[in-house]
């Protein structure tokens, strides 16, 4: 068992462990006194997991009760969020009891909302299911749901108070959502980490779950090193979106349809160093995400991916900021006029 102690606001430990799902009850024993919990998930982890995590809580001494929803990212909202209040009201669930959320970044996120607000904050604790959501999500804090006008519109920072990794889970993912998450991990050792980025890159899709364990608990180390310096996102923690504003156009231009969250940011990744890095760096990134079946590019004309980037969160008056790894290892935040931006990307 590996273990990493994140130091935010309220301090937390992240279990890494293959089959730590089946130990869930004892390691929660172990963080609270409380011996009521509702576990949230969605329709497809709960038919896989609910049952094994149910034991392992109810073995603990642990009651608890399941709110299942529909899968998928138009569950991640208000409506979603109001149901699962209601049902923690019936369940009577008190302030000393505990939220599980048991699936990828959809369930972490609002699980982690409702437990930020419902009697003004309860403990929670994360067991992500995908790689994204065990790489990035369930550490940080950021918890929110969408609303008509736009994705993560609402949330609060709330640190989990346990977050349990079991990477045998992730051997269920449909192989796009693995690509998906394997975006964030070489994200990861471009803008931190070029050992890990040779450690990637020397595997590929077919053969990556052999050192899962090892990704996983890198970037989470990556990632609690960031927060801890930035947990209320105030500048560092803006390392951790390289390649994303080019890949949230990516993923608006095509309606959030055919381009996953990862795909967007692989894509993205390879644009912006393709342009700013030199070739061996370009080349050895594209060399990587290709290894994972993740896009190099997109076929979305540059002028009309430019103003979902002005659009993007991290655009502040007139200006832009962007991320770039002139070497893989390091990264730079950049920040220009748009126009500047602009005539960057277009050239
Ligand atoms: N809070 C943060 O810091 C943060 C960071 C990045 C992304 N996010 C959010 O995370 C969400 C995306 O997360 P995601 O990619 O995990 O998506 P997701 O939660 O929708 O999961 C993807 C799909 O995989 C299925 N699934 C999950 N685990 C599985 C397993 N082990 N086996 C088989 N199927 C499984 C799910 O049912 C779902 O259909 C977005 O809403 C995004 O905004 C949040
Ligand atoms: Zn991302």
């Amino acid at each position: 068992m590996r273990k990493i102690s994140v130091n935010t606001s309220t301090p937390y430990e992240v279990i890494i462990e293959r089959g730590s799902l089946a130990r869930t009850g004892s390691l929660i024993v172990g963080i609270t006194d409380s011996r009521r919990a509702v576990v949230i998930t969605d329709d497809t982890v709960g038919g896989l997991y609910a049952e094994d995590l149910m034991d392992s809580l109810s073995d603990a001494g642990i009651k608890a009760d399941v709110f299942v929803f529909p899968h998928g990212e138009q569950s991640k909202s208000i409506k979603t969020l109001s149901d699962i209040y209601d049902f923690l009201c019936e369940a009577e669930i008190t302030r000393s009891d505990l939220l599980i959320a048991l699936g990828g970044g959809v369930v972490g996120d609002i699980t982690g909302f409702a437990a930020a607000t419902y009697l003004r904050g309860i403990d929670f604790v994360q067991i992500p299911t995908t790689l994204l959501s065990q790489v990035d999500s369930s550490v940080g804090g950021k918890t929110a749901v969408d609303i008509p006008g736009g994705k993560n519109l609402v949330g609060a920072f709330k640190q989990p108070k346990l977050v349990i990794c079991d990477s045998d889970i992730l051997r269920t993912l449909p192989e796009e959502e693995l690509a998906c998450g394997m975006a964030e991990v070489i994200k990861y050792g471009m803008i931190r980490d070029k050992d890990l980025f040779e450690l990637i890159a020397s595997h590929d899709i077919t053969n990556v779950d052999e050192i899962m364990d090892e990704l996983v608990y890198r970037c989470i180390d990556i990632k609690r090193e960031v927060v801890e310096h930035d947990e209320f996102d105030r500048g560092e923690r803006m390392m951790l979106n390289f390649g994303h504003t080019l890949g949230h156009a990516i993923e608006g231009w095509h309606n959030y349809t055919d381009y996953t969250h990862g795909m967007g940011v692989a894509a993205g990744m390879c644009m912006i160093t393709d342009r700013l890095a030199n070739k061996p760096v370009a080349d050895a990134l594209r060399k990587c995400v290709e290894a994972y079946n993740l896009p190099t590019g997109t076929e979305a004309p540059m002028k009309e991916l430019l103003p979902f980037c002005s659009k993007d969160k991290k655009r502040e008056s007139g200006s832009i900021s962007y991320i770039v790894c002139r070497e893989i290892g390091k990264a730079e935040i950049v920040k220009v006029p748009v126009t500047e931006f602009e005539k960057l990307m277009e050239g």
